[in-house]
């Protein structure tokens, strides 16, 4: 019930996931430890954040099997040519686990948008630990449409098995979505509690009262019953507790049709150029 398959490739995601963006890498371990012990099975990471090795050191300490945990990673800016790109995949994947037979179930290209290197030779990297049983899944994130059909062009494998985009009530992104839709592309949502910035949004909150839940349940409630993929980040062992509670209720067509009408229409976080 609560996982979703991926495309045919006999995997499937937990509909629910844990961001550690922006939890520093020294926390991350134990932020990591508490999702598990609070029931999440998906953690969604990235070699921007940092702290790859302390995710893989947490779900390696954990009593849950490795097999039954979700891992996503997302390669930042490169330099460099096709060898470089896979040694780096290949770091990436040792740090979260297993050593050399070590595997992620899901690999994102972080932006389109990198100032340097190439998306079609990383893409194609992907596609050859796709192959070789490193990588399950291969996936991009904030990618708009004509990234998409882009990378149509070159792609072995298309469509992608996820875009990973900033989706939330009151950012929608529409078109991108329908055509990610349409094209059978899993759609993952990060900040799906708009960073935590409109928790006290009045009517947000009458929806919470009027479902006994607070505004971070309702929000990622919300994205549960949208269909997407919600990553909610917390560093709180409470409020790591709190988000994952959200199995007990459902939004009603008026909660829904309220929130849907909130949308204010902006584009996601288009990811900075200077990553480095
Ligand atoms: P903290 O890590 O201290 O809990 P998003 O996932 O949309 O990026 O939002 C993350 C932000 O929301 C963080 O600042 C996080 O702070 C905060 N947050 C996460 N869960 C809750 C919650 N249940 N109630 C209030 N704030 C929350």
């Amino acid at each position: 019930r609560k996982t979703l398959p991926i495309g045919n490739l006999g995997l499937r995601m937990p509909i629910l996931g844990f961001g550690v963006y922006k939890i520093p890498p020294h926390a991350c371990k134990a932020a990591c430890l508490s999702a598990l012990r609070h029931g999440y099975r998906h953690i969604d990471c990235a070699q921007l954040y940092k702290s790859e090795a302390e995710v893989g050191a947490a779900v390696a300490e954990s009593p849950v099997p490795r097999e039954e945990v979700f891992l996503t990673s997302k390669i930042k800016q490169w330099r460099g040519g096709p060898d470089d790109i896979r040694q780096s995949l290949l770091k990436s994947i040792e740090a979260l686990g297993g050593g050399r037979d070590g595997y992620v179930d899901l690999f994102l290209i972080h932006t389109p948008r990198f100032r340097n290197g190439s998306v079609k030779d990383v893409w194609l990297a992907l596609e050859e630990l796709h192959s070789e049983g490193r990588v399950k899944a291969i996936g991009v994130s904030n990618f708009g449409i004509d990234h998409l059909e882009e990378l149509k062009e070159y792609a072995s494998i298309w469509p992608p098995h996820v875009n990973q985009i900033e989706l939330h009530p009151w950012c929608q992104q529409r078109q991108l979505v329908k055509y990610c839709r349409d094209n059978n592309i899993i759609i993952q949502a990060y900040s799906p509690l708009a960073t935590g910035a409109r928790l006290s949004d009045p009517n947000l909150k009458l929806i919470a009262a009027k479902n006994g839940k607070s505004p971070a349940q309702v929000l990622i409630r919300y994205s549960l019953q949208k269909g997407w993929i919600p990553l909610p980040k917390s560093e709180n062992p409470e409020r790591i507790r709190e988000n994952a509670q959200v199995f007990d209720f459902e939004l009603d067509d008026t909660d829904m049709s309220f929130l849907d009408g909130i949308d204010e229409g902006k584009l996601g976080a288009q990811f900075p150029a200077n990553v480095t």
